[in-house]
């Protein structure tokens, strides 16, 4: 069988936590023997200044082609890439997990939810006009996207805790948020054995903080959906462990939260965690697209390996270890191999 995965190497720590992840995906190959194979892609703000584009015309076939892509961070040509890669490909659910974990440092020990955040559409469109002295930004909503992310939310929950919170401010965008919110209840009417209620955003902000353990899946609009799984992350034990995935109908992307962190770039401290959580993630849905048991078993076991580094403090210095990017990927490496 086999997959095809394009490698997205990115900017600043990317490359150092893509070497990590690609030495962690070869011992996951060839203890469960999924035939991967990796396809470098070039994109990003080097790209951009080699070949003049962030995101060539071959890069973007190379992605197309392949089964599903992981994504190290890229810098400022953020936009020109995942941007427009989840506008392209329609990668309508952004799914952004915040858990904490054993001797992970944290705001809260109890944190397990998954913020689904709207991918497409509120004010990312890019609808923005303006001069000097006014700018505006259109914020258009639709019926069809609401629906489209809150059956993702609710079909996830089934999964987990069974408890959707829809994040709004319909109190005031009456038109947009009432909108996303009235879609929310329609999709809630049908799902019975699932727990619904709604928030405001300003309260779910507070509550992160407050009683992070009250929520099991929100979902909510894109901007929205951006600041508060950053502040869920934080919450969580930070973004070195903060994993992502930018799923549609038929391809997705895996990556970091973060971005490109220049200040610590060529320094091998990075943490390679974010990366490493985001290829088990794509080993989960390439195992639920694929039917294929033993990349779920893959996903399962590499979840349970980075556990265990961290567990055990085998971890980079912005988790108070000693490690090095590279070191740490392979201690990940060698305990997924003994837990196999
Ligand atoms: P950042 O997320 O790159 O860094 C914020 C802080 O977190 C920094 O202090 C950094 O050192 C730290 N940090 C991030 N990841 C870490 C890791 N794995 N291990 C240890 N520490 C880590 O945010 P910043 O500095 O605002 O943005 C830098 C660049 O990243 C910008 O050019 C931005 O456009 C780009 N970016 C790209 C994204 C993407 O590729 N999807 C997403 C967000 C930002
Ligand atoms: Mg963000």
């Amino acid at each position: 069988m086999g997959y095809t995965i394009s490698l997205v190497e990115g900017d600043g720590i990317g490359p150092e936590q893509a070497l990590a992840t690609r030495e962690v995906l070869a011992e996951v190959d060839r203890v469960y023997g999924l035939s991967l194979t990796i396809v470098p892609v070039e994109a990003g703000d080097r790209t951009l200044r080699t070949h003049g584009q962030a995101l060539p015309d071959k890069s973007r076939d190379v992605i197309k082609k392949s089964d599903c892509c992981l994504k190290a961070p890229v810098g400022e040509s953020a936009a020109d890439v995942i941007v427009r890669l989840r506008k392209e490909l329609v990668l309508y659910a952004n799914i952004r997990p915040a858990k904490s974990h054993p001797n992970v440092p944290s705001l809260n020990p109890h944190i397990d939810l998954v913020i689904v955040r709207e991918n497409t559409e509120d004010l990312y469109a890019g609808l923005e006009s303006g001069d000097d002295e006014m700018a505006t930004a259109t914020r258009a909503i639709s019926r069809r996207a609401s629906e489209r992310i809150a059956k993702y939310a609710f079909d996830l929950a089934r999964e987990r805790r069974k408890t959707v919170t829809a994040i709004h401010k319909a109190n005031v965008m009456k038109k947009t948020d009432g909108l996303f919110l009235s879609a929310c209840k329609d999709v809630a009417s049908k799902y019975h054995d699932i727990g619904f209620s709604d928030m405001l955003v300003d309260a779910a902000a507070m509550n992160l903080i407050r009683n992070p353990q009250q929520f099991d899946v929100l979902v909510t609009t894109n901007m929205f959906g951006d600041i508060l799984s950053d502040e869920a992350a934080q919450v969580a034990g930070g973004l070195g462990i903060a994993a992502s995935a930018n799923i549609g109908d038929d391809f997705a992307i895996f990556e970091p939260v973060h971005g490109s962190a220049p200040d610590i770039a060529g320094t091998n401290t990075a943490n390679p965690t974010s990366l490493l959580l985001s290829a088990a993630m794509m080993l989960d849905w390439l195992g639920r697209r694929r039917h294929d048991e033993r990349a779920f078993q893959a996903s399962h076991a590499l979840h349970d390996a980075i556990d265990g580094c961290l567990a055990n403090r085998e971890v980079t210095r912005d988790l108070g270890g000693s490690l090095g990017t590279l070191e740490m990927g392979r201690a990940v490496a060698r305990r997924f191999k003994e837990l196999s």
